[in-house]
């Protein structure tokens, strides 16, 4: 086994300490979600820090109304697709609903999978201090973990909606103590979804480890976004705190156009798009043919 020490800005392995170090130098941290070979291949190469197996993919690839109802087999089969492709971001995987909420035991066990079986090196759970035991029993078990507060979409019933959270001084309060347990507890970084920046920027500030945030503004030590969102390739609204990048919609809805006007007018596929039998076999083909042709006469 070799020792590697890493240099900020060489592209070396990013790990959970290359990230708490990139809070510590300043150094704004990049995150996106990826599900498959193809598409983290890409983000891989473009240098981003972490991909996220998230939890989204139930939405953005499985076309669900929301994240509840994916699985682990169906996490742990993306994860490893997302894994084939990176070779130096951070892998992080989604624990889906049911799989961490219901028991210790059984949340250690699938946590563990992750890693095992999927090649992810650190897990995603919602929830702040009231995952404080369970994030104890995952650092036993040798997982480093990414909480998550705020929006928390795997509670979209209990929140009513999907509602930005922290607008009163209750809910701040809140959200700060559940940001500190998670911090304390040993999580490597907190996501921040949907709060606003004012609570995030007092989180970030408060809390040792790195706050990624998604919806919540500027201040934090990181940005993650859904990578469907950015290349504009799902059927609903986008959120407010959405920057699309690219409009894949367009450019996808264009190609396949194009594709069935050629094949309608017969323009696809050209010669030089056909394989092409050797010369002597042709003319050997030929022969026969018209032999075959000469018989028949
Ligand atoms: O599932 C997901 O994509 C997420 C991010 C939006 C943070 O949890």
């Amino acid at each position: 086994m070799s020792i590697t020490a890493s240099r900020p800005g060489d592209d070396s392995k990013v790990t959970v300490t290359s990230i708490q170090e990139k809070k510590q130098q300043g150094r704004p941290i990049t995150c996106l979600t990826a599900y498959d070979y193809a598409t983290s291949r890409l983000v891989d190469q473009a240098g981003i820090d972490m991909i996220l197996v998230g939890d989204s993919l139930a939405m953005v690839v499985l076309g669900y109304e929301n994240t509840l109802p994916i699985t682990v087999e169906e996490m742990l089969h993306h994860t490893r697709a997302v894994r084939r492709g990176v070779k130096r971001a951070l892998v992080i995987a989604d624990m889906p609903f049911a799989s961490y909420q219901v028991d210790d035991k059984q949340a250690v066990k699938n946590a563990t999978r992750f890693l095992k079986d999927g090649g992810a090196e650190a897990v995603k759970i919602e929830g702040g201090q009231k995952r404080v035991s369970l994030i104890h029993r995952l650092l036993d078990a040798e997982v480093p973990i990414m909480g998550h507060i705020g929006l928390t979409p795997q509670s979209v019933h209990m929140m009513g909606g999907y509602r930005v959270q922290g607008k009163t001084l209750n809910a701040v309060e809140r959200l700060v103590k559940d940001a500190i347990a998670l911090d304390r507890a040993g999580v490597f970084s907190i996501v921040l979804e949907g709060i606003p920046r004012e609570v995030a920027r007092i989180i970030t500030e408060e809390v040792e480890c790195p706050t990624i945030g998604i919806g919540a503004g500027p201040d934090c030590d990181g940005q993650v976004l859904v990578i469907h969102d950015i290349l504009n390739l799902t059927d609903r609204q986008p959120a407010k705190f959405v920057r699309q990048y690219a409009d894949a919609t367009a450019l996808i809805g264009q190609a396949i156009s194009e594709f069935k006007a050629d094949v309608e007018a017969k323009t696809f596929p050209s010669d030089g798009e056909s394989y092409h039998l050797p010369k002597e076999t042709q003319a050997a083909l030929e022969t026969i043919r018209a032999r075959k042709r000469a018989m028949v006469r």
